[in-house]
């Protein structure tokens, strides 16, 4: 398996550039270090820790509980894995919604406390005010449009968006809004792959799709569906490389059997 070792670091300049070279931008979610350092290692380019931790790895029904101190540690423990990619921080519910300078200090936070390089915020014309300020003091931002999952009690449902012209049209003009606001990539979730096309053709900044269509300027997925250990709900989007879940799950039922039959640990493994 070949590994991108040496290559140069992402910066949000050369995420960017990668447009312009019609370069496709690769993307995935790490919420731990050994996972950052093998997308690292695999030539990632953006590292995503998503909020999407809060239901692939603490549980939770929604990406709603998680805090800012619970991004913050997670986002600690990817950067010590990461070296070359680009490291990218989730903001949580609730920690941009309230104000604009709840939203400086809690962006703040991820660069000063975890070292993250950038940050993203989910919305449109709701969240310009607060990208431009982000942008003006130095916080790189990604924005996120579409299937927003933090407002899933407004959606009711984990459902396509943008497919009437009236969402169509306030979603290509909530990319305009995020680019001309300073934003450097923006996420676009969920929403017809013709719909995507015409965003991405729209703008200078990157499109990263999820469920969005092949004409994306990258793609992301949440790594935990695409390692097939989240199998909770399995959208049609996500392409499974892997059944790690499978194989963990008869890894620790064989453990337990071989514990029980005194089969393990064998006088190999002794002392
Ligand atoms: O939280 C997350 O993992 C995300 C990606 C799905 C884009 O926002």
């Amino acid at each position: 398996m070949s590994t991108h070792q040496g290559r140069k670091k992402v910066t949000v300049p050369e995420i960017i550039a990668m447009k312009e070279r019609q370069e496709k931008i690769a993307a995935l979610t790490a919420y731990d270090y050994l996972t950052g350092e093998m997308l690292d290692e695999a030539g990632m380019d953006i590292i995503l820790v998503g909020d999407s931790a809060g239901m692939v790895i603490a549980g939770h029904e929604t990406t709603l509980p998680i805090t800012m101190d619970e991004m913050i540690f997670i986002t600690r423990n990817v950067r010590r894995g990461v070296k070359n990619s680009l490291l990218v921080a989730d903001m949580p519910f609730l920690s941009y919604q309230t104000s604009v300078s709840d939203g400086i200090r809690n962006a703040g936070r991820f660069l000063k406390e975890a070292q993250a390089e950038a940050v993203k915020v989910e919305g449109g014309k709701a969240v310009v005010e607060l990208v431009d300020k982000l942008v003006g003091y130095g916080i790189p931002v990604m924005g996120h449009l579409g299937l927003t999952p933090q407002s899933i009690n407004k959606f009711g449902a984990y459902k396509l968006q943008g497919a009437d012209p009236q969402t169509a049209g306030i979603l290509k003009n909530d990319a305009k809004l995020l680019e001309q606001a300073g934003a450097f990539s923006i996420v676009l979730e969920k929403v017809p792959a013709t719909l995507a096309k015409e965003i991405s053709q729209s703008l200078k900044i990157p499109t990263i799709g999820i469920g969005a269509g092949p004409d994306c300027d990258g793609q992301v997925l949440v790594s935990h569906d695409m390692l097939g250990i989240f199998d909770k709900f399995q959208p049609k989007f996500v392409r499974r490389y892997a059944e790690i879940g499978t194989t963990m799950r008869n890894a620790f039922a064989k453990y337990v059997t071989d514990v029980k039959k005194n089969e393990f640990p064998s006088l190999d493994e002794s002392f």
